[in-house]
């Protein structure tokens, strides 16, 4: 039976939730999502210079065209969330310090931002620093604030020649003084942008996203100004630290570990999941081929039923 048909016999009430658990690309016909499907990878990429760092392993230039699985699933998500993992292993393999390993996973964000770009991602959000990640060493900690300065300093000009907004997400306020001015700089400059949005999920953590979430509302209901009742997923939503951006369609996780880590938890109930072994420095164009190919394949039901 086709979607539309299941969809007039439901309950109202099923209706009106949907709106919420469908996609913006399920809501449209398969016709145009097909003509979405050819024309998607067909930028063409420019040369990256992959010897800047003198590490960089990556793999640059435009993505081929990937294949659907025919029920009309998009190959290119629309917001894609990456877990820039294995640095510190990619350093030791090498004998180098871990902030090594880190300089050359930012020199690979850059070349993942502009395979993203020519791709036609429109959000990428990658975890750059958890609320977990106080945890570490402090000469680790400082390392990875240096080069989060250094990045915006040196690669801020491509960003914007490459059309990318720079968003953040996270406990901003709770980052030195010199950080925080950094963000605001970088959105600030970046505002205008509109090929994609590049997220930093910094000082980031999930759970703190929906306590951060829970307490705003909280407050709200505490002025008199919402019921318990009103409270809804979508007040929840409403609450989280980007609200305008859509859900992650895909998040891909490097380096061989197969969990979450407290990224997205809210955002991500929904998201595809791939997995791999290199380790990110070394995640270049090939491995994000196929991690679309294989989104591509996947039968995105959101707890209903395939269209078939
Ligand atoms: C996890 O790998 C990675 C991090 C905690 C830091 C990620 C940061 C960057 C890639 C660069 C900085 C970001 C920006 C925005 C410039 P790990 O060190 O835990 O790796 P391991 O598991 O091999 O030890």
């Amino acid at each position: 039976m086709k979607l539309g048909k299941r969809r007039a016999n439901r309950p109202a009430l099923l209706s009106k939730t949907e709106k919420f658990m469908v996609s913006p690309s399920q809501r449209k016909g398969p016709l145009v999502r097909a003509i979405r499907n050819l024309s998607m990878f067909l930028r063409p990429g420019k040369k990256d210079d992959a010897s800047r760092s003198g590490s960089q392993t990556a793999q640059t230039g435009a993505v081929s065209t990937a294949t659907g699985n025919g029920s009309g699933q998009s190959s290119v998500p629309k917001h894609l969330a990456v877990i820039m993992d294995g640095n510190g292993r990619w350093a030791k393999g090498r004998h180098l310090p871990r902030s090594a390993g880190h300089r050359a996973g930012a020199e690979n964000l850059k070349v993942l931002c502009r395979n993203c770009g020519n791709a036609g991602v429109r959000y990428l959000t990658v975890y750059a620093f958890s609320t977990e990640n106080w945890a570490r060493p402090e000469s680790e900690i400082q390392a990875l604030m240096e080069l989060f300065v250094e990045f915006f300093e040196r690669y801020d000009p491509e960003l914007a020649q490459e059309g990318i907004r720079v968003r953040f997400s996270g406990d901003i306020g709770a980052l030195p003084e010199n950080i925080r001015e950094v963000c605001k700089r970088a959105e600030e400059n970046s505002i205008g942008r509109d090929r994609m949005d590049l997220i930093i999920a910094m000082n980031y953590g999930g759970r703190h996203e929906i306590v951060q979430a829970c307490r705003k509302i909280a407050d709200q209901v505490s002025r008199g100004l919402m019921k318990p009742e009103d409270i809804q997923e979508e007040t929840i939503r409403e609450n989280l630290y980007l609200p305008d951006v859509p859900d992650p369609d895909l998040i891909i996780r490097p380096s061989g570990e197969q969990r979450m880590s407290n990224f997205l938890l809210w955002e991500g109930a929904y998201a595809e999941l791939w997995f791999s072994n290199t380790l990110w420095p070394d995640f270049g164009l090939s491995e994000l081929q196929d991690a679309f190919r294989a989104y591509s394949l996947r039968d995105r039901r959101f707890g209903g039923l395939s269209e078939e």
